[in-house]
């Protein structure tokens, strides 16, 4: 099913959750939202499967609207981060829950049903779990059971808000894998709220970052990663180095540092604010270098450095430890970013200041 949002507006009380959010997804996509905690990902999935209503906006499933249509007969698949199975049925009849309460002239037969949840069972590779209570499963395994009573049902939508959220990371990883296989067979649309990069970026057709009740960027893994678009984006992907620049001809400056491994931009003469990861920052320990290391530990497999540069910015570096040459506290070192992203204006005029949050207006916008 393709999906179709505009202009989604959603407030609780004073708090604006969604601030005009537009987001198109195709048919058979696995898209994943990405944001911090409170970004407005579980309100705009509970709208969706129709279990909030938004204050307005548009929402169209292959182009029906579905704010026209209650939540039961939107044939929806909906799994929560904390499995709600239910404790005193077993996993069989977990599965056939969403088969079992249906209206008597569209319930399948019994042994319809038996045989759905036995196809399920097999798929999603606990055949063997079927007659045990979800106490008496491991938290990976009740999961795979959550999304059998979700698939039954054979859902024209997956909604994933969070399922792995409460699990090892190891267990994360495998089932991982196991999603995209269950997304690929059962040529679903899938949308799935994460709040861990790698799980969305590893997982996911298409990664959507959002922050605080907007959409900031949505691309592939690889596009957001080496073109955050907004210094949201940039600052959610790791690039806590945040340096006021001078723009001209398209390059930033700084002094005591080496930019020039920066792609020349289009950008405006004037301030700027630059954007690095810890890792993209390179020290060279040297006596004629301006930048001072503040303080330096070792975590095994990398440095991490406090320094001051030129112009008495505190910054955190990040370096492989091994083939480095001895980095001393007090020392003096040069400094040159590897990569980087560049917005145009300062980050106290506002013009480089994240999208998110901005204050709330009083009236409710419609
Ligand atoms: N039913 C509700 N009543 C009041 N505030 C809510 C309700 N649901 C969510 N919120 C608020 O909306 C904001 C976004 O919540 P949510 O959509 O759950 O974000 P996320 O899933 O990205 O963490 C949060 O500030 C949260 O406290
Ligand atoms: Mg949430």
């Amino acid at each position: 099913m393709s999906i179709r949002i505009r202009q989604m507006m959603k407030r609780f009380g004073s708090t604006e959750v969604l601030r005009g959010v537009d987001l198109d997804v195709a048919q058979g996509e696995l898209v994943a939202l990405l944001g911090p905690s409170g970004s407005g990902k579980t309100t705009l999935l509970k709208i969706i499967a129709g279990l909030e209503w938004p204050d307005a906006g548009e929402l169209r499933v292959e182009g029906e609207d579905w704010l026209q249509l209650e939540a039961q007969r939107r044939r929806i698949g909906f799994v929560f981060q904390h499995y709600a199975l239910f404790p005193h049925m077993t996993v069989r009849d977990n599965i056939a829950f969403g088969l079992s309460v249906r209206p008597r002239a569209i319930r399948p037969g019994r042994d319809q049903i038996a045989a759905k949840v036995e196809e399920l069972l097999s798929f999603l590779q606990i055949g063997h779990l079927g007659g045990r209570y979800p106490a008496e499963l491991s938290g990976g395994q009740r999961q795979r059971v959550a999304l059998g009573r979700a698939l039954a049902i054979e859902p024209k939508l997956l909604l994933l808000d969070e399922p792995f959220g409460a699990l090892d990371a190891s267990i994360r990883r495998d089932l991982r894998r196991w999603l995209r296989s269950v997304h690929e067979a059962t040529n679903s649309t899938t949308l799935f709220v994460t709040h861990d990069q790698e799980e969305a970026f590893e997982l996911a057709d298409r990664v959507v970052i959002m922050g605080a009740g907007r959409i900031e960027q949505v691309g592939t893994a690889e596009h957001i990663h080496d073109y955050p678009a907004t210094p949201f984006v940039a600052r959610f992907m790791g690039a806590t180095v945040e340096l006021p620049v001078t723009l001209r001809a398209g390059r930033a400056e700084r002094a005591g540092w080496d930019l020039t491994a920066l792609p020349r931009a289009a950008l405006p003469e004037g301030r700027g604010t630059l954007f690095v990861r810890p890792g993209d920052v390179e020290v060279r320990p040297d006596p004629a270098g301006e930048a001072r290391i503040l303080s330096a530990f070792s975590t095994g497999s990398t440095w991490r450095l406090e320094l001051e540069d030129a112009g008495g910015m505190r910054i955190e570096a990040e370096l492989p430890r091994r083939g480095q040459p001895e980095l001393q506290q007090g020392a003096s070192a040069r400094l040159r970013a590897t990569a980087g992203r560049v917005f145009p204006g300062g980050t106290d005029d506002g013009a480089a200041q994240p999208s998110a949050p901005i204050p709330l207006s009083k009236e409710i916008r419609r």
